[in-house]
């Protein structure tokens, strides 16, 4: 179990950087859509391994350091870049940063990442909001001794994806424009992709989208009471759908040309918090 005391020193650290500066929305920037960070005003720059106790993200398409600053005339903390399970990295480590953030006082988290379009509706470059999510088998971030400074032992997750922001999601994507499915995600822990097999069972599980990350935060943020609003880009269709083969270059290049409409998305989601 990490100790309370890293936490703290490690959010004690941040606060000498940022110095009164109140962070209220953290937003988790996923593979490919790091670069909206780079819209923070004011931004001040802090690389995760300037952070004590604080792990490396070594996932291609990821900065790896935090943004704090405005967007939209909102105080955001933006992470560009996170921890995957698949980097060898415990569930309890993955969420290490959103704690740290709840020790800063952060309320929200706005959490994205680029996955497979699971449902055979949607296309390559939509957005989905993330209404639920599936975590069959692999181990969460809960497990071990509970730290009750941050939640209970056994929370509530009937409403992990905060309903009221889901709706002020929706309605931001009729005002700007941008198409918005909302759908389930399916973690699978990569970082091999998914076989054509897994994802048909996906699909009979209800899952309309799969990836690598997301859960782990979610869960955490959710323990710890923060609200939590998710969205997940199709970079491509899951395995299995069409005949190509899934490649990195295809994830990060839809990240890259849909930036654009994900960018004007959230800055208008951002706006009406
Ligand atoms: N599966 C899992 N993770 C992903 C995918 C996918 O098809 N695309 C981008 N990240």
């Amino acid at each position: 179990m990490i100790p309370f005391e890293h936490y703290q020193q490690s959010a004690d650290y941040l606060r000498s950087r940022i110095g009164g500066f109140q962070p209220e929305i953290l937003m988790i920037l996923g593979s490919g859509l790091g670069q909206f960070g780079e819209r923070v005003e004011e931004p001040i720059f802090v690389p995760y391994p300037e952070i004590p106790h604080f792990r490396h993200s070594t996932a291609p398409g990821h900065k790896g350091r935090f943004v704090f600053g405005t967007l939209a005339g909102k105080k955001v903390a933006v992470m560009q870049g996170r921890i995957h399970l698949y980097e060898g990295y415990t569930p309890e480590e993955a969420v290490y940063g959103v704690r740290v953030m709840k020790l800063l006082g952060v309320k929200t988290m706005i959490v994205t990442n680029a996955a497979g379009a699971v449902n055979t509706a949607y296309k390559p470059g939509e957005i989905t909001l993330i209404s639920d999510h599936i975590l069959l088998f692999p181990k969460t971030p809960l497990t071990g001794p509970n730290d009750d400074r941050f939640g209970v032992r056994f929370p509530d997750m009937s409403r992990i994806y905060t309903p009221a922001l889901r709706e002020l999601a929706k309605n931001a994507a009729k005002e700007v424009g941008v198409h918005l499915n909302e759908g389930v995600y399916m973690y699978f822990p990569g970082p091999q992709y998914e076989t054509p097999a897994e994802i048909r069972a996906a699909r009979i599980l209800g899952a309309d989208m799969a990836g690598m990350s997301t859960v782990p935060e979610a869960i955490a943020a959710r323990h710890c009471g923060m609200e939590v609003l998710g969205f997940s880009l199709a970079t491509n269709m899951a395995a299995g759908i069409l005949e190509q083969p899934l490649t990195e270059e295809e994830v990060l290049e839809t990240g890259e040309a849909c930036k654009e409409s994900f960018g004007r998305l959230m800055l208008r989601i951002l706006e009406t918090m």
